[in-house]
């Protein structure tokens, strides 16, 4: 669907070149939610941006639907603009419209008839669960609502590629939350083609398929999220992951227990069948004192972390954290490690 070959972007300084993007190669298939991770600075945006011209690769070649559209200007640069939406952390609606009118406006830019516009923005509204705010002007309207409104003018055209550039970065957790519900909804009834930029590993965990991290220009790992999230195999990536997490232990449990006895472990849904725990404690004469635990769903998929303790002969303990880690994704050892 969307084919990055070997895409770079720079921007010209007083003292050489900003390399932006450096040289990604990356393919985004079909019908699928796909995240873009990484720190402020990254080039998630400008690679992004290549995807409708508004950036145009300094070298390499970007490959829509099979066509290559790096040289597309003037009018068929503007129609293939109208399969491509966008949403915007900020919205970017017009302040001097109404909800209406906001979604209308590509309509009228498109020449779409004035008798079949109001019946395509009502569709809109009601796909996006404003059809009673419709003459309400932005400045009334909560983060959420404002959102919503910049993903029907998005779709408007009956676009099949929809880019996210942060779109729920401003909002609370909640709002985030039911503005993702409606984009997995819009993706599964429509089969649109979404490509998230995000900071925030949570909504990738909640709605994206695949995931490509991105560092200084570079993708440094991408994948299926399942995969990344639960292995991931670059350090940016593992930090990405591990910040958002957050297991601080208090430092009087730390103490009491000791630090090096103290194991992470992550395991999917499907593991937690077989008795894992009390396998390793028969057969290594350790204890095992579980002090944390939670299940996450990463994409629909359990995904389970328990801290525990492990007491014993170093020996013991040790044949113990091997007997659990080939059992189960992955183990950390040391509370200071995590
Ligand atoms: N139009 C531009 N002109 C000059 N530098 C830019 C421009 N757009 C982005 N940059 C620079 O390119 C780098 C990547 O930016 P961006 O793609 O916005 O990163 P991200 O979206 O991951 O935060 C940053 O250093 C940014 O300052
Ligand atoms: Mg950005």
């Amino acid at each position: 669907m969307i084919q990055f070959e070997n895409i770079s972007v720079s921007f010209p300084q007083k003292n050489g070149e900003l390399h932006a993007v450096n040289n990604v190669t990356l393919h985004i298939g079909k019908g699928q939610i796909y995240g873009l991770v990484g720190a402020s600075g990254a080039g998630k945006s400008t690679l992004l941006r290549t995807i409708n011209l508004l950036e145009q690769p300094t070298s390499g070649k970007v490959f829509v639907n099979g066509e290559m559209i790096n040289h597309l200007r003037g009018e068929r640069l503007r129609r293939y603009r109208q399969n491509i939406g966008i949403i915007f952390q900020h919205f970017n609606l017009a302040a001097n419209k109404t909800v209406r009118k906001n979604i209308e406006f590509p309509l009228s830019a498109a020449n779409v008839p004035k008798g079949q516009r109001k019946k395509r923005v009502d569709e809109l509204l009601d796909l996006v669960g404003l059809r009673d705010k419709s003459e309400e002007y932005p400045a009334k309207l909560s983060g959420g609502q404002k959102q919503r409104v910049g993903i029907a003018r998005a779709l408007a055209n009956n676009a099949n590629i929809l880019l996210c550039d942060e779109a729920t970065s401003a909002l609370d957790p909640e709002t985030t939350t039911s503005i993702l519900k409606l984009l997995e909804n819009i993706n599964q009834k429509y089969g649109i083609t979404i490509i998230m930029i995000t900071h925030e590993i949570d909504v990738v965990k909640m709605i994206c398929h695949e995931v490509a991290v991105m560092k200084d220009g570079s993708v440094v790992e991408h994948g299926k999220v399942i995969d990344v999230i639960s292995k991931p195999q670059n350090e940016f990536t593992k930090k990405l992951i591990y910040n958002s997490e957050n297991y601080e232990l208090p430092s009087d449990i730390i103490a009491r227990f000791g630090e090096k006895s103290i194991i992470k472990i992550t395991y999917l849904g499907s593991d937690a069948s077989e008795p894992i725990l009390s396998n390793a404690i028969k057969s290594n004469h350790v204890d095992i004192s579980i002090l944390h635990g939670k299940i996450d769903y990463i994409n629909h998929i359990p995904v389970g972390t328990l801290i525990v303790s492990v007491q014993g002969e170093q020996r013991d303990a040790e044949n113990a954290i091997d007997y659990i880690r080939s059992k189960t994704l992955r183990v950390e050892v040391g509370a200071n490690e995590f």
